[in-house]
């Protein structure tokens, strides 16, 4: 479940950081909840002044090109993503972190997302193929050691509409021509047949002859008249992950991603995730969250 919060303006951005820091998951290896927490980098820049990169900046000017398609900036301010095996425990635990939150940031949307087909997307493609193995992730999401906003994270959120009928009309062939790979199993397409407008071609972004991947899922949601992906991706480098937004819109050389002809973003965030240990570095008074219930007597 991902939540999205606004902070208030009479409220002090630091008393809703401290409020979300002060909750703990109860400690279990076998029933607890993940949760991460992003905060509006300049609000993050403003607590922790040397706990964030030199430059990053919030998602406050949407990327557009010549053309009427427009990828949307709506900045907020807290980001929290709850996971657990029970949804019921997610519920629980969001429900507590609302209420945490009461008078000092107004929640501005509450996605529920769930897995589509194991690890497909609402396209019907594989999800996650050129993904960073997890032993290589932390290289390219991690914000490295000795260098400002260690141990932290830069995340590009949005939510994106399908319009998956037109999408689903279309043979596997020129589905397979807009995502860039194949349909059944995710194979690469050779570079010389890879078209230049297909998602795959136009994400990859190259730096010194080298790719410069990002850690990212989509997470499918809405319902059988409103199919909804979101979009997260991690990295360490948000002039990497920002580029490819500019890229899918055509914003350097007109060629715009082909999948945007069928799925439009509706919201977009950048958010800094601190590491725990600076997340910690603001609680006062830890209190445990316990979502799970006791054994019956
Ligand atoms: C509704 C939105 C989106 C959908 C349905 C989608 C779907 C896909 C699919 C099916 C693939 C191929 C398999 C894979 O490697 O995961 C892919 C690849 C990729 N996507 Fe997306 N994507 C979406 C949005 C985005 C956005 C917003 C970005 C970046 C800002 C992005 C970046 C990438 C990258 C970097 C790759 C790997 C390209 C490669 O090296 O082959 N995607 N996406």
């Amino acid at each position: 479940m991902f939540l999205e919060f606004r902070i208030q303006k009479k409220a002090d951005p630091r008393d809703a950081v401290e409020a979300i820091c002060n909750i703990e998951e109860i400690h279990s290896s076998i029933a607890g909840i993940n949760c991460a927490i992003g905060i509006r980098p300049t609000i993050w820049r403003t607590l922790a002044p040397n706990g964030i990169p030199q430059v990053m900046f919030d998602f406050t000017s949407s990327v557009n090109a010549d053309d009427c398609f427009v990828i949307l900036a709506t900045q907020r301010d807290i980001w929290i993503w709850i996971s657990s095996q029970s949804i019921g425990q997610v519920f629980d635990a969001a429900v507590l972190t609302i209420n945490r939150l009461e008078g000092l940031a107004e929640l501005e949307e509450d996605i529920s997302g769930w897995n589509y087909r194991f690890n497909r997307d609402l396209t019907g493609f594989i999800d996650e193929s050129a993904n960073p193995t997890f032993l290589e992730a932390a290289k390219v999401a991690i914000i490295p050691d000795s260098t400002p906003g260690q141990g932290g994270s830069v995340l590009l959120f949005q939510k994106w509409q399908h319009d998956i009928r037109p999408f689903s009309q279309l043979d596997s062939k020129k589905q397979e021509q807009i995502i860039g790979r194949t349909k059944v199993d995710s194979t690469e397409f050779a570079e010389d047949l890879l078209p230049k407008n297909s998602h795959a071609a136009i994400t990859t972004i190259e730096k010194y002859y080298r790719e410069q991947p990002i850690f990212r899922r989509n997470v499918s949601h809405g319902t059988p008249s409103n199919n909804e992906t979101s979009f997260i991706g991690f990295t360490n480098s948000q002039e990497t992950v920002h580029e490819m937004l500019r890229r899918m819109a055509g914003v350097l050389d007109g060629l715009r991603d082909a999948l945007t002809f069928y799925s439009m973003p509706a919201t977009g965030s950048h958010y800094f995730i601190p590491s725990s240990d600076s997340l910690m570095s603001f609680a006062t008074e830890i209190e445990f969250l316990i979502t799970t219930s006791p054994p019956a007597s």
